[in-house]
């Protein structure tokens, strides 16, 4: 079962909320991230809008969030274009092609013309400050975002934005160095009085302990005075990490070729691909009756009365070592090797920490595994199942 906390989602977008009064900019939180929707009442208030990656998660933004819908994508089509015009309060480029196959369709929209609707190109600053390259929207022959080189003597009538989104699980630091490459690249256009807004995009780790947000509050009013605009940020990371967690019960344990094995009823391809595709090693607890307490170092961000828990160590340490697994075909449906107090037995359960974000939104029915139910935890504690999956949407999703 994914368990989302609604206390832990209210945490960090209060420190959101309290981010963009000091900046005097707007933020929104990126669906592609987090789009249980849900349990958007909760935190609506705290927030500007969405961003969107497309027709649908605007759509969801619209009907379930309300506030701004800031959407990009790499390409529309023609049906695309016509339905976010009717709704989406800014539609951002990532070619010069695709704006001026639908600069006439949009600009002669009323929604254009009567100020509702905002049009932007994603530009690419050129200025990798990642680590990981499926992660660098500035490497190499990216496709995403459009070049300076390319911008010379390109009509830019019609729009009134620039948006880049170049970071990814990053501190205020590498914002800094940015936005010194899209000033040298992209501050003329900026400064002239056209350029209403810069959207800087996501990976703004906003609310982890140790982020500089003195400093992403100094960029901001920065970006504000000198070019005399509105300032967007759109984290998904950041708004939903550590709100959620993916409890697991173990249904088999066995011994193969030297390995302890646990099979468990979640799979890391189906439930948590990250772990394979980023990869990532996530934290893993052990929950026990609270009668038999266990020294506890850290907590997952969902809590149940009547249980403890603890923290799998890695193998090097002393204890039963245990290799998680889904319970998929596919031979890496691993999520890795972990070291317990005790050896696991079915009927055990784990809980998967920090799973809200990026997990919730790429799961799958692959193999016809079952889909874990979704439930939110209330401030009070009380637990409320929103969504439980039945072999009827397996079968439906394909036909
Ligand atoms: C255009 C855009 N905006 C915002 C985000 C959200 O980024 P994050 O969840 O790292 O804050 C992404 C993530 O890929 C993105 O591509």
């Amino acid at each position: 079962m994914f368990v989302i906390s609604i206390a832990a989602l209210k945490r960090n977008t209060a420190i959101l909320r309290d981010v963009k009064e000091a900046a005097g900019c707007h933020i929104v939180i990126a669906l592609k991230g987090f789009s249980c929707w849900k349990t958007f009442t909760h935190i609506r208030d705290h927030l500007d809008g969405c961003c969107a990656s497309g027709l649908w998660e605007a759509r969801l933004a619209n009907d379930h969030f309300g506030k701004s819908v800031i959407t990009y994508s790499p390409a529309y089509d023609e049906s695309d274009i016509a339905a976010l015009c009717e709704f989406t309060t800014h539609l951002d480029f990532n070619s010069l092609t695709q704006w001026s196959r639908f600069r006439e369709t949009i600009t002669t929209h009323p929604r254009f013309q009567n100020g509702e609707l905002h049009c932007g190109l994603r530009i690419n600053p050129q200025h990798s400050t990642g680590h990981t390259p499926i992660y660098d929207p500035c490497a190499p022959g990216s496709r995403l975002g459009i070049t300076a080189d390319q911008l010379e003597n390109a009509d830019l009538s019609g729009l009134s934005g620039l948006h880049f989104h170049t970071l990814c699980e990053q501190d205020s630091d590498d914002l800094e160095s940015t936005l010194h490459a899209v000033d040298e690249k992209f501050g003329h256009l900026l400064r002239s009085p056209q350029f209403t807004y810069l959207n800087m995009g996501g990976g703004h780790w906003i609310t982890k302990p140790d982020y500089d947000r003195a400093r992403l509050i100094r960029l901001v009013r920065q970006a504000r005075e000198n070019y005399q605009l509105d300032v967007w940020l759109e984290p998904g990371e950041a708004t939903a990490i550590h709100t959620g967690v993916l409890r697991a019960t173990v249904i088999d344990t066995f011994e193969s070729a030297g390995h302890h094995h646990a099979i468990l009823d979640v799979s890391a391809t189906a439930h948590m691909p990250d772990i394979l595709e980023m990869p990532y090693r996530p934290d893993v607890f052990l929950a026990e009756p609270l009668e038999s307490p266990i020294p506890n170092p850290k907590s997952p961000a969902v809590t149940f009365p009547g249980e403890s828990y603890h923290l799998a160590t890695d193998p090097s340490s002393p204890g039963s070592t245990v290799r998680l697994a889904g319970p998929t075909c596919l031979a890496g449906d691993v999520i890795g090797d972990y070291t317990f107090p005790r050896p696991l037995v079915p009927g055990d359960t784990l809980v998967f920490d920090d799973m809200a974000h990026y997990t919730m939104v790429k799961t799958t029915t692959f193999n016809g595994v079952k889909h874990p139910p979704i439930a939110i935890q209330h401030e009070d504690g009380t637990l409320e199942t929103i969504r439980e999956f039945t072999y009827q949407d397996f079968r439906d999703r394909l036909a």
